[in-house]
C-alpha cells in the first residue's frame, strides 16, 4: 500500500514550539528524568506551595499507586483566570456563539472572573464545600464554564452531564456521585429546537431527595416551573451574594471533577481526576500539540458534557489564557457552512474536531467551506475515533488549504490528556495515523498472551508507567479501576483498544476490543443499551454490537428476541427505539433492529457478541470458530433475516 506522508511544512520546522529534534531529546528525557522533564513542565502552572515531590507512581495487580506533585498546592480557577485578567482583563476569554445565528455574545477575562466569583458565592452559601460534588447540566453557555471553575475555586468537585442525556441518565449520574447541588438551565437549543433540561431535572430528581438545591440559568427565558425552596434562578442568586472569593488552594491530589463514561457493564464509570497533574498535563500539552501562541483564536468544537471539552476547550486553553470559541449549535444549522462561518468571523487559528462531523460535512461538498474565507486556520485536529484517511485528505486540502498540519489526538477520559499525537512542527503526518507518543508516554503492544510486540506489529494497546493527566480512580469503585486498567497484563494500563506499530514506529489505532461502541465519536456501552431495550416489557433478551457506519464511524445494531406471543414489527421497532432514548438519549438510538427468535450462545449461556458483530458487518459466511456455539441453526436463522430485511431495504 502506498503511503501518504506529509512533512513538516518549512515554516513551521522553524518556529514552532518544538521542533523534530527538540521532540527527539525531550522525549529521551521525559523517560530518563520524568520528576525533572515534568517538574519543568509544571512551571506552566502558578503553584501556591511549590511542589518538592513530581512522580510516585506504581502499577502493580495488587498495588497501584498514581501521584503527581503530591505535595503542592494551587487553585484551577486562579490558574484559568485571576493571572489572566491581571493585565488582560478586557480582551476576550470567551467568544460565545449560539445556536442562533447573530446570537452573541463576548465574554471578557473580568467577566468572567466575576461570574465565576459570584457563583462561588451562591455556592458557598447553599453549604457546599471544599470535596463535596456539584452536578452541572448545561448547554454549550459561558456559564457552563463559569460552573467548573466556580467548583473548582472552593475546592469542589464538578460532575458535567451531557446535556444530551435523559432524565433517566443524569439521575444516575447524580445518584453516583451523591451531589446535593445542581447547576442547570430552562432549556437548551439546539438546531433551532428547543430542549427540555428543566423538566428533564424535575423527572431526575424524583426519587433523589438528597438533592437540595438546583440553580436554573435563563437560556431560553420560557416558563418553566421552579420548586419552591429548592430551585432557584441563577441571575437572582448571583445577584445577592459579594464579589470577592479568594481562590482556596487545594492539594493537587485533591479532586478536580468526575466525569462519567461507558465501559462494558451497563454503569457508567465515573472518573476521578485530580488537580495538579491534570491541569500540567493539559496546558502543556494544549500549548505543544496545537503550537499555541499568545493571542490565538481556539475554536474546540466538542460539547462541555465530554473529556475533550474539558481538557482542551476549557482547562488547558485558559490555563495558557487563550481566548476560546464556545459554540453552542451543530456544524449543519442552518446550513452545513455554520463553523466555516465563525471560523471566517473569529479568525480561529486552532479547529479541533471529530472526525464523525468532517464525514458528514463532506458530503454537503467543498461549496460550504469555499465560501469562507479560513486563511487565519494554522493547525487543525481530530479526536475521539480513528480518522479515516479520505476524511482527513478532505480536512486537510479543503479546510486547511494543504497548508495546516492536523494532529490526530488518541486519549480517552480515563487518560485526562493526550498520550499519542503528531506534534505540528516535529512529526511528519500520515493520514489516519496517531503518530508518536507524547512526552513522558510509553506505549507498548502486547498479545492476548501478555507477550510484548516489539517494532512492527499490532496488539492491545497499553501504557507501561504513568502520566500526569490519568485518572486516579473510579468513583466509589477502586476494584473495578484496578480491574478494568490494570488486571489484563499486569504491570500496564490497558486502554481497551487495539493498535499496529508501523516501521516508522507510528500508531494507528484499529478500535475498541472491548464492549464499547465509538458512535459519532461518543462511547456508548453496549450493555448499557442492552439494559435500555430489555427494560420494554416486550421485550425477553437483546444483544447491541456496533456497525460500520459511514458518517458515525460505528452505529448501533440491536439483535433482540421477544416474549412469547408478541408479535414483530414496526410499531415495537419504534417503541424499543423511544425506551432506549429515555433511558439514555438520542445518541444512542439504535440504527437498525432485527428480531432474533434466539440469540448465539455459548454451552454456558453466555451471548457470542463476536459472531453477530461479523453479521451486523454484513458478514453472512465467516463467522469465526463457531465451534462453541451450542446451536448453530440459531445463527443460520439470524443470518437469513439480517440478509432479507438487507435485501429488502436496498430494493
Ligand atoms: C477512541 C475522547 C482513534 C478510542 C478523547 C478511545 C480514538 C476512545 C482517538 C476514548 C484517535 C479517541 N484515534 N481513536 N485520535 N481518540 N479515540 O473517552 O477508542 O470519549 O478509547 O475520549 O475514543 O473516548 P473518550
Amino acid at each position: 500500500m502506498t503511503q501518504h506522508v506529509f512533512p513538516i511544512p518549512s515554516a513551521l520546522a522553524a518556529t514552532a514550539h518544538v521542533d523534530r529534534q527538540t521532540y527527539q531529546d525531550l522525549y529521551q528525557r521525559s523517560l530518563d528524568d520524568p520528576d525533572g522533564f515534568w517538574r519543568e513542565q509544571a512551571q506552566i502552572l502558578d503553584w501556591v506551595k511549590p511542589f518538592t515531590s513530581v512522580k510516585n507512581t506504581r502499577y502493580s495487580p495488587d498495588a497501584v499507586t498514581i501521584e503527581w506533585f503530591a505535595d503542592g498546592t494551587l487553585n484551577a480557577s486562579f490558574n484559568c483566570l485571576d493571572r489572566h485578567a491581571q493585565g488582560r482583563g478586557n480582551e476576550a476569554a470567551i467568544l460565545w456563539e449560539g445556536d442562533t445565528p447573530g446570537d452573541t455574545r463576548k465574554v471578557t477575562w473580568n467577566d468572567l472572573r466575576q461570574q465565576v466569583i459570584r457563583l462561588a458565592n451562591a455556592l458557598k452559601k447553599l453549604g457546599v464545600r471544599k470535596g463535596d460534588f456539584v452536578s452541572i447540566y448545561l448547554p454549550v453557555v459561558p456559564e457552563a464554564i463559569a460552573a467548573m471553575l466556580a467548583c473548582a475555586r472552593i475546592g469542589a468537585v464538578h460532575s458535567v452531564v451531557f446535556s444530551g442525556f435523559s432524565a433517566d441518565a443524569l439521575a444516575g449520574r447524580i445518584e453516583d456521585c451523591r451531589s446535593r447541588v445542581l447547576i442547570t438551565a430552562d432549556e437548551g437549543l439546539r438546531a433551532g429546537k428547543h430542549v427540555p433540561l428543566k423538566k428533564n431535572v424535575d423527572a431526575a430528581l424524583e426519587n433523589l431527595p438528597f438533592v437540595e438545591h438546583v440553580l436554573v440559568v435563563r437560556r431560553t427565558g420560557r416558563d418553566v416551573p421552579m420548586r419552591a425552596g429548592r430551585d432557584r434562578w441563577y441571575d437572582e442568586a448571583l445577584a445577592e451574594v459579594p464579589d470577592e472569593c479568594a481562590p482556596v488552594a487545594v492539594g493537587a491530589e485533591d479532586p478536580l471533577f468526575v466525569l462519567y463514561t461507558s465501559g462494558s457493564t451497563g454503569k457508567p464509570k465515573g472518573m476521578l481526576h485530580t488537580t495538579g497533574g491534570y491541569l500540567v498535563h493539559a496546558a502543556a500539552s494544549f500549548r505543544a500539540m496545537f503550537d499555541y501562541r499568545p493571542g490565538d483564536i481556539h475554536f474546540c468544537t466538542a460539547d462541555v458534557g465530554w473529556v475533550t471539552a474539558h481538557t482542551y476547550l476549557i482547562y488547558g486553553p485558559l490555563a495558557n489564557g487563550a481566548t476560546i470559541v464556545l459554540f453552542e449549535g451543530v456544524p449543519t444549522w442552518p446550513d452545513s457552512s455554520r463553523w466555516w462561518q465563525i471560523v471566517e468571523t473569529y479568525k480561529v487559528n486552532i479547529f479541533y474536531t471529530a472526525p464523525t462531523a468532517i464525514r458528514s460535512l463532506m458530503r454537503d461538498g467543498e461549496g460550504p467551506v469555499r465560501q469562507h474565507d479560513l486563511s487565519s486556520l494554522r493547525v487543525l485536529g481530530s479526536v475521539g475515533e480513528p480518522i479515516n484517511p479520505e476524511a482527513w485528505l478532505w480536512y486537510h486540502e479543503v479546510v486547511g488549504g494543504g497548508r495546516c498540519p492536523i494532529v490526530d489526538t488518541y486519549w480517552q477520559t480515563e487518560t485526562g490528556a493526550v498520550l499519542l499525537c503528531p506534534l505540528p512542527g516535529a512529526t511528519n503526518l500520515k493520514p489516519g495515523s496517531a503518530t508518536k507518543p507524547f512526552f513522558g508516554v510509553r506505549p507498548a503492544l502486547l498479545g492476548s498472551d501478555g507477550t510484548l510486540v516489539e517494532g512492527e506489529g499490532a496488539g492491545n494497546l497499553c501504557f507501561a508507567d504513568s502520566w500526569p493527566g490519568q485518572a486516579r480512580t473510579i468513583l466509589g469503585d477502586r476494584e473495578r479501576f484496578l480491574n478494568t486498567y490494570f488486571s489484563t497484563f499486569p504491570g500496564y494500563y490497558f486502554t481497551g483498544d487495539g493498535a499496529r506499530r508501523d516501521a516508522d514506529g507510528d500508531y494507528w489505532i484499529t478500535g475498541r476490543l472491548d464492549d464499547v461502541i465509538n458512535v459519532s465519536g461518543h462511547r456508548l456501552g453496549t450493555v448499557e443499551v442492552e439494559s435500555a431495550l430489555a427494560s420494554h416489557p416486550s421485550v425477553a433478551e437483546a444483544a447491541v454490537v456496533g456497525m460500520p457506519h459511514e458518517i458515525k464511524g460505528q452505529g448501533i445494531f440491536a439483535f433482540v428476541t421477544l416474549k412469547e406471543g408478541i408479535a414483530e414489527n414496526d410499531d415495537l421497532r419504534r417503541d424499543l427505539i423511544q425506551v432506549v432514548r429515555t433511558r439514555i438519549g438520542p445518541i444512542a438510538t439504535p440504527d437498525r433492529i432485527e428480531w432474533a427468535p434466539q440469540l448465539p450462545k455459548n454451552r454456558s449461556g453466555k451471548i457470542l457478541r463476536r459472531i453477530l458483530t461479523r453479521i451486523a458487518a454484513g458478514d453472512y459466511e465467516n463467522h469465526g470458530d463457531t465451534s462453541t456455539v451450542a446451536d448453530p441453526a440459531v445463527v443460520a436463522e439470524i443470518v437469513r433475516r439480517v440478509q432479507e430485511s438487507t435485501n429488502s431495504s436496498a430494493l
